[in-house]
């Protein structure tokens, strides 16, 4: 059993490397072969005409690979144009049912964690891959995240042994749409975010101002007023943010 973890970072060294790590050595950890794809290392290019598919060596190991791993830094709120030119590429023949999960680190203001996850989630759902609950990451989870990218890889693994297909479209997007993150907007990301700094943040003298401020946006959001909770999120993720 072979799991393949991307790094679509182009720093071979930096977070998103740290995270599919990890990760894989979840998988290693109970049985499965590895392997660490960079992707910088090899000749991606936009999807174009002439040039449809991503290296044949690089599509051969995709198409072996029983899991999945794609690892991508935010870039503007999204995933970054590397790992995007990647997925528009690749040649996976058939992926139905193979088990796979997403990690995006937004490693500068955090923001565009969750949005991003959805990018590489909406290639999961084309290709019917049975995605895992994503992870996404910033740098006021990184060490909980670390810790959680492990545990999925471990569950990555288990969930290659059994391959299940999906039978229709219609239990492909209630899959999906009941995927955890899958749902959330610009207002429920901030909100995530003001939640992470509430563990993570060295701001303690402001926490309590910051707890006033949260409770208060989730209030509104429970009530509909979604745009009145714009103003206290924000307040609590810029009290703590550091
Ligand atoms: C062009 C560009 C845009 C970026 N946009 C965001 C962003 O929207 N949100 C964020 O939190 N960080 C942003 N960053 C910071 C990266 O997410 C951060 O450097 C991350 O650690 C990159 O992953 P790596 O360490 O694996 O290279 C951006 C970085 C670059 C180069």
């Amino acid at each position: 059993m072979l799991v393949v973890g991307i790094v679509g970072s182009p720093r071979k060294n930096g977070l998103t490397n740290k995270l599919v790590t990890e990760a894989l050595a979840g998988a290693q950890s109970i049985g499965a072969k590895v392997r660490t794809i960079y992707l910088i290392d090899y000749d991606i290019r936009p999807w174009t005409l002439e040039n449809p598919k991503a290296p044949e060596e690089l599509n051969e190991i995709m198409r072996e690979a029983d899991g999945y791993i794609i690892g991508a830094p935010v870039y503007y709120l999204d995933i970054n144009g590397l790992t995007k030119d990647f997925l528009d590429t690749v040649d996976l023949g058939d992926s139905n049912g193979k088990p796979g999960f997403g990690i995006t680190i937004a490693g500068g203001t955090g923001k565009g964690l969750v949005l991003a996850i959805k990018s590489i989630y909406y290639f999961f759902f084309c290709k019917s891959i049975r995605a895992l609950e994503p992870l996404p990451v910033s740098r006021f989870n990184f060490n909980k995240a670390l810790k959680r990218a492990n545990e999925l890889g471990r569950k990555l693994a288990e969930e290659a042994r059994k391959r299940r297909p999906f039978k229709s479209l219609e239990e492909r997007i209630r899959y999906f749409s009941n995927i955890k993150y899958m749902n959330m907007d610009m207002v429920d990301e901030i909100l995530l975010l003001a939640e992470q700094l509430l563990e993570s943040s060295p701001k303690q003298e402001y926490k309590e101002e910051a707890i006033t401020y949260y409770k208060r946006a989730k209030e509104l959001i429970s009530r509909g007023e979604r745009d009145k909770a714009i103003t206290y999120a924000v307040k609590a993720y810029e009290l703590l943010y550091y």
